[in-house]
This record gives structure tokens, C-alpha cells and sequence, in this order.
């Protein structure tokens, strides 16, 4: 593909493409400059949409930044640039994420560019799905190829023996149990969920009730109810997995640029995913209690920190979520 020039359409396009990444509770807690003279993208996290509650140290916001990044990059490739991607330039200015310079076109042999332009497709194809998966396995190869993808962005993906998988759900309901009794954790949930139809409609952030999926009957699959106690007009009930297939990604250490790796390296696995047929969702309940945090790892395995846990199987898509438009998050210098 040749390159496309650096205009405002082009830049404007690139950011759509950013902000379709994934994010908690959709808050986008993201801001890009461009800047025109050095042809690079800033891209910035955006502090007023932090979760004090559920996620104080901003671990959270950074995997949905770093997915944006990831998806930047991946759209510059498929644009026919060879993005160039520094992580936390500036000590001083720790909101400063990245920068991503688009100096150099993408050349045959340019292996990164390659690997990253195929995955274009999967960006606007991939949605978190709140409904029940099927029992059908995902075949070890395709597992191997989502483990492979984690490792190319410096984070791990395992997929835990059943054992594991147990002890994964009776934390993540341990943590519903613990959000649901805690004021805080409830506030911020309903301060991020549009449950109106009128709100629903026409907010350009949050979980809109139509992306909830149905109430679980019974099963097992660790699927974060944004309802919660509020009633949902229409909304159905549907048994899920008994035996979910469940997957963590980890971090050797545990700091911003861990974050920043870790959440790349999911959006890559996610968009891998969706390439390959696969439903997904996400699940950070047990990961916002620290002390529940720590036991999610498998301590035979060397993965130091866990990430984040995603859900795989073969299943309905989501529906799509709204985004901020891009005139609010993008400015051009
Ligand atoms: C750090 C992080 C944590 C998330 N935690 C959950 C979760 O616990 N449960 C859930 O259903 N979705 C979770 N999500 C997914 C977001 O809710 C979802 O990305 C957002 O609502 C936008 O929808 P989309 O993924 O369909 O674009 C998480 C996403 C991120 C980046």
C-alpha cells in the first residue's frame, strides 16, 4: 500500500481508528495531538476519566490508552506507514503515554509494519460480547498464535488448566460479591452505565444497556453485570458456560510501562481473535482488589503480574459502542 498523505482527513481517520480500542467502562480516557512539522502523534491519557474507586493507581486507563495506541499503530501500517512508537518520553509528564512517528513509509522486508496491517480489519470488527459462548474448544494452534501475538508486544498470555479456571471464577465472584457491597464501587458503575433508553441512545461514552447481553441464569462465565440490581426493560435471561474459556495476560513487573505493553499486547490478542472467529470479553473484577489481585496468578507460572483475564469462545458478537467524536479528543498543532 503506499502512504497516505499526513492531512487533516488522514489524521482525523487514524484517530477513529484509535479510539474504537476497547476501554473501561468505555470512559476513553484518551487525548492525541498531532503534530504536523515532526509528522508524530502524542497520545496522552486524560485523568478526568479516571475510576478513583475501581482502578486508583490508573493500571485500567492505561491498558485502554495503550489498546488505542496499539490500534493508532495499527492503522498507520495498514495507512502505509512504518509507525516508530516511544513509550513514556517525557519523565516529567507521566500523562504522556507515547509518541508514534509516521517519518518513514512501510518497506517490503519491514516486518514490523507487516505484522501490524493484516490486523486492520479486526478494529472495527471487534466487540466486547456479553453473551453466552458455545462449548466448542478454541484449537491449540489458534491459542499458540494468541500466546505468540502477547509475546510480540513484551507481555504473556497463558491459558489456565481447569483447576486455575475455578479458582479464576470463584475470585471474580468473591470481587462481584465485594463491588456489590461497597457504595463507591456501585456509584462509579452507575456514573458510567446508561441504563435509559433516551441516554443509551445518544451518550458518546459509558456501557449502554444494550451492550449489557442478557442476565445470566446460571453458568459460570465471569461476565460483569453493568446492571446490577436496576431493572432493564426487555432485557432477557440466558444460561452461560459452565467451564468458560478463560485466558490471563501477564507482565514480568508492574509498573506504567508494563501497563502500556500489557495493554497493547491485549488489543493485539483481541484483534488476532476476532480474525480468527472469536468472541471476546474482558474481565478485571478480581483484578480491582488487590488482595484478590495477587491470587488470580498461577504461582507455579513465572507471569509476576496479571493484566487482565478475557474471555474466548465462539459466540454472538457484540453490538457496537459509541465513541466520543474525534474533534473532541484530537488536536492538530
Ligand atoms: C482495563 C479494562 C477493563 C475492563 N473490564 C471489563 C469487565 O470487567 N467486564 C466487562 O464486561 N468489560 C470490561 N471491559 C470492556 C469494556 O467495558 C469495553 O471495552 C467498553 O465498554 C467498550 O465496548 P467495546 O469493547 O465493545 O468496544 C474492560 C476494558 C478494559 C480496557
Amino acid at each position: 500500500m503506499s502512504v497516505r498523505e499526513l492531512d487533516t482527513t488522514t489524521v482525523t481517520a487514524l484517530v477513529e481508528d484509535a479510539v474504537a480500542a476497547p476501554s473501561m467502562h468505555n470512559a476513553q480516557p484518551w487525548r492525541f495531538r498531532f503534530l504536523r512539522g515532526d509528522s508524530t502523534f502524542q497520545v496522552y491519557s486524560d485523568l478526568e476519566r479516571a475510576m478513583p474507586r475501581a482502578d486508583p493507581t490508573t493500571r485500567g486507563l492505561h491498558l485502554g490508552c495503550a489498546a488505542a495506541l496499539f490500534n493508532l499503530r495499527v492503522a498507520a501500517a495498514h495507512a502505509g506507514w512504518a509507525p516508530d512508537t516511544e513509550l513514556l518520553p517525557d519523565p516529567a509528564d507521566p500523562r504522556l503515554l507515547a509518541v508514534v512517528r509516521l517519518s518513514s513509509p512501510a518497506l517490503p522486508g519491514n516486518g514490523l509494519a507487516e505484522d501490524l496491517a493484516p490486523l486492520y480489519p479486526a478494529i472495527r470488527r471487534r466487540r466486547t460480547s456479553r453473551h453466552p459462548f458455545s462449548d466448542e474448544a478454541i484449537p491449540p494452534a489458534i491459542k499458540d498464535a494468541l500466546s505468540a501475538a502477547a509475546l510480540l508486544e513484551g507481555a504473556r498470555l497463558a491459558f489456565p488448566d481447569i483447576w486455575h479456571v475455578h479458582t479464576l471464577l470463584d475470585l471474580v465472584h468473591d470481587a462481584e460479591g465485594r463491588d456489590a457491597m461497597d457504595a463507591a464501587a456501585s456509584e462509579e458503575l452507575r456514573h458510567w452505565t446508561r441504563v435509559d433508553t433516551g441516554a443509551a441512545e445518544t451518550a458518546g461514552d459509558g456501557v449502554p444497556a444494550y451492550a449489557f447481553g442478557p442476565r445470566k441464569r446460571h453458568g459460570r462465565a465471569p461476565v460483569r453485570d453493568f446492571a446490577g440490581r436496576r431493572p432493564v426493560p426487555g432485557r432477557e435471561t440466558a444460561a452461560f458456560e459452565n467451564a468458560p474459556q478463560l485466558a490471563i495476560l501477564g507482565t514480568v513487573d508492574d509498573r506504567p510501562r508494563d501497563w502500556l505493553l500489557a495493554g497493547q499486547a491485549m488489543e493485539r490478542v483481541l484483534l488476532e481473535a476476532t480474525l480468527d472467529g472469536l468472541a471476546t470479553s474482558l474481565t478485571s473484577q478480581a483484578l480491582e482488589w488487590p488482595e484478590l489481585r495477587w491470587t488470580v496468578r498461577d504461582p507455579r507460572s513465572a507471569m509476576g503480574f496479571i493484566q487482565m483475564v478475557l474471555r474466548l469462545g465462539y459466540g454472538p458478537a457484540g453490538p457496537g459502542t459509541p465513541r466520543r467524536p474525534v474533534h473532541e479528543v484530537l488536536d492538530i498543532e
